[in-house]
């Protein structure tokens, strides 16, 4: 049988308990790691992830809090004796156009998005810098790499989360840590149920889903499959990036030319 290719390895996952940090920190325990992870929210699933991968264990924190983060992370390497990989998910959407969105659902967005993970990130990075290795793998959007209709504080915490991460691989390369961050276009998760479940956006979720060039909005999964490539040894000269993982979101402006073309 084929070794799991994490065995042995170590993962930190924030907003775990739903979307996309649900299922890095199941795809990572599939692979063979021991895996902590924080969600404001306690999670029903994680109880089945601790006994599937032991020594893996959850707790409910807030990206916000660095004491907390730096605690876990403390008794993580006790436990285990290292950190290898950071996979930062915890996020919020919002936003609303600069001369009306209220300066504390500015400030709500920032602190969540770009302030937390930088202080996830920064609980992480002493063990990877001790043992002179470790994956920061920060979760960005493609909002971060352009704007979007009202997006503002979403947009701004987004592109922030991806310089962020282009520095931390700047500044940490030589001590054999990457960083790379992953953009994701649309993708069904509660988060995005959160936006689109209201009627009135009935007509502006097709279009967004138009524009992803499969004609399908992602599944949480086919993230998990990008962050198992940067935290796996296959991405081992890959630092300093923006995995986009779109469906073809950002490729380029659909007209719907492919109809014509009987392409679809
Ligand atoms: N779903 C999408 O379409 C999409 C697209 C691009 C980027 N993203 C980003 O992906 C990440 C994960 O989003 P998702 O779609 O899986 O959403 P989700 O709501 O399913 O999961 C996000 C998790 O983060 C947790 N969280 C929120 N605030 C927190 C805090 N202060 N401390 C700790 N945990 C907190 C939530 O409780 C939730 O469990 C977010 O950063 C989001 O911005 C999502």
């Amino acid at each position: 049988m084929q070794a799991k290719r994490l065995s042995g390895r170590v993962a930190f996952v924030t907003g775990a308990g739903s979307g996309i940090g649900y299922s890095c920190a199941q795809r990572f325990a599939d692979e063979g790691a021991v895996v902590v992870g924080l969600d404001v929210n306690e999670c029903d699933e994680w109880e089945a992830i601790e006994s599937q991968s032991p020594g893996s264990r959850f707790v409910v924190a807030d990206v916000c809090d660095l004491p907390a983060q730096e605690a876990l992370v403390a008794e993580t390497v006790d436990a285990h004796g290292r950190l290898d990989i950071v996979v930062t998910a915890a996020g919020v959407a919002g936003g609303g156009p600069v001369h009306a969105i209220p300066i504390e659902e500015w400030d709500r967005v920032q602190n969540i998005n770009l302030r937390g993970t930088f202080l996830s990130v920064r609980a992480a990075l002493p063990p990877m810098m001790e043992q002179h290795s470790g994956s920061v793998i920060t979760v960005a959007s493609v909002e971060g790499l352009e704007g979007t209709e009202g997006g503002s504080t979403y947009n701004a915490s987004k592109g922030g989360v991806v310089l962020l991460t282009k520095n931390i691989a700047m500044d940490y390369g030589r001590l054999g840590i990457r960083a790379n961050s992953i953009c994701p276009g649309f993708i069904e998760t509660p988060l995005f149920h959160s936006v689109f479940s209201d009627k009135a956006f009935d007509k502006y979720r097709e279009r967004i889903r138009d524009q992803h060039k499969l004609g399908r909005f992602g599944r949480s999964e086919e993230l998990a499959g990008a962050a198992f490539f940067l935290a796996s040894d296959d991405s081992s000269f890959v630092t300093g990036q923006c995995l986009v993982v779109d469906g073809g979101f950002t490729a380029g402006h659909r007209v719907g030319f492919t109809e014509l073309m009987g392409l679809e």
